[in-house]
């Protein structure tokens, strides 16, 4: 251990440059994963780091979908005073470039060769006019059922594939006393729902028309209507007690039988297996009725920094984040998989394996779609404004019609 952190160290000080005093590689790393799964993946790096000679100052900002920790982040970079790493990911990466932010990591780049071994899809996102200005730890799939698998078999309930029949499975089930859907009322969960039913029942030439192109006739379409009338259907098929819950606790929920399903990305995994519990025998997983595949690429974004050390512990955080190995590692608690292209996924399990082969299947069918519930298709006022009618008609008696009048506006608003 000692040698290879000396190892890394010299290494890093020849980068730094010949001449220059040894500078141990230092990082504060600003993200959003305290949950159990979350918690034991982000350890993964850590340990990488320190083991490779670096110093890890840790900057958690709880709360999931990472809201919180985005004002963290202004309100430090407001300050004058960046973290040097920051869980960041989609159009974000490119508005913080844009306010003159980020860090330029190319050499890291194309010195171990990510072109070569990510998806086009996943590097454009962590480019910046040309230049590498984020790197890529995973790829989460936010389509997602969960399901306690003893309820189902008790109650004679398959996973279902239309969202009509998880309508009726629902139905069913609230009829013997249990509560269908676990879900926390927070508004990027009721965002994350929402988008994988407009997948679902609109299609994804519909979910691309309205997030991704934010096309005004699609917004305030039939079809969105329909999407919010599915919303006030499921609205019906969560507890009393769902009002600001966190999206681990509506997990823990499906683990321990208080509730068959939750709707979330595979996060949800991540917190099932911290739990020791096994996929297909304890729980279930199947992706949200419809076609399609909704994208979630974390990634770590480093910001401007002074000082050798912080500079020469963004190079090996960058570098040790693409590492084949730690790409298998983390993926493996955190319910993700590799954004690296070359790793095996012999030891990932169904959940993960279902995840790689449909990715692959909607690339190759134009129906692979970023989340824009996660920050991957939107700006952040648009994805807010969005986020913000979808949580107002969750939480009232707004019709479907009403709802997708107040899309539309508050789109056209937005900008
Ligand atoms: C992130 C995940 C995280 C989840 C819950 C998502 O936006 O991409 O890494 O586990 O939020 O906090």
């Amino acid at each position: 251990m000692r040698q290879t952190a000396f190892a890394a160290v010299s290494a890093f000080a020849l980068v730094a440059g010949a001449g220059t005093a040894i500078a141990e590689p230092k990082a504060e790393v600003l993200h959003w994963w305290t949950s159990g799964g979350e918690a034991k993946s982000v350890a993964v790096l850590k340990d990488e780091f320190t083991a490779n000679g670096g110093s890890w100052t840790d900057m958690p900002v709880a709360g999931g979908g990472g809201d919180a920790a985005m004002t963290a982040l202004r309100a430090r970079v407001l300050s004058g005073n960046p973290p040097t790493a920051v869980q960041l990911k989609g159009p974000a990466i490119q508005e913080w470039y844009e306010e003159g932010a980020l860090a330029d990591i190319s050499d890291v780049a194309e010195a171990e060769n990510w072109a070569a071994v990510l998806p086009e899809a996943i590097a454009s996102h962590m480019k910046c006019d040309g230049t590498w200005c984020a790197v890529p730890v995973n790829v989460h799939r936010v389509d997602w059922i969960w399901a306690n698998a003893e309820i189902l078999a008790a109650n004679g309930i398959e996973m279902p594939k239309t969202w009509d029949e998880f309508n009726a499975a629902a139905e069913k089930l609230k009829a013997a006393g249990i509560t269908p859907l676990a879900h926390g009322g927070q508004a990027w969960q009721d965002a994350t729902v929402f988008e994988t039913v407009a997948l679902g029942i609109g299609g994804p030439d519909f979910y691309r028309k309205a997030f991704v192109e934010l096309d005004p006739a699609t917004l305030k379409s039939d079809t969105m209507k329909a999407v919010f009338d599915e919303m006030r259907i499921l609205r019906g098929f969560v507890d009393d007690n769902f009002s600001g819950r966190d999206w681990n606790l509506a997990t823990a929920m499906v683990m321990n039988g208080e509730a068959a399903f939750q709707i979330m990305g595979d996060w949800a995994k991540g917190e099932f297996l911290a739990a020791g519990k096994v996929p297909g025998k304890d729980f279930l997983c199947a992706s949200t009725p419809g076609d399609g595949f909704l994208y979630n690429v974390d990634s770590f974004a480093m910001f401007k920094v002074d000082g050798a050390d912080r500079i020469a512990g963004q190079k090996l955080l960058a570098k040790l984040v693409m590492g084949p190995n730690f790409q298998k590692v983390f993926n493996l608690n955190k319910g993700s998989i590799p954004a690296r292209t070359d790793v095996p996924l012999d030891e990932f399990d169904m959940c993960a394996h279902i995840s790689a082969d449909d990715m692959k299947a909607s690339a190759a069918n134009g129906s692979l779609l970023p989340s824009y519930a996660h920050g991957m298709a939107l700006r952040g006022a648009q994805a807010g404004a969005i986020t913000d009618v979808v949580t107002a008609h969750f939480n009232s008696d707004m019709s479907s019609d009403e709802a997708v009048q107040m899309l539309a506006d508050a789109v056209a608003n937005s900008f």
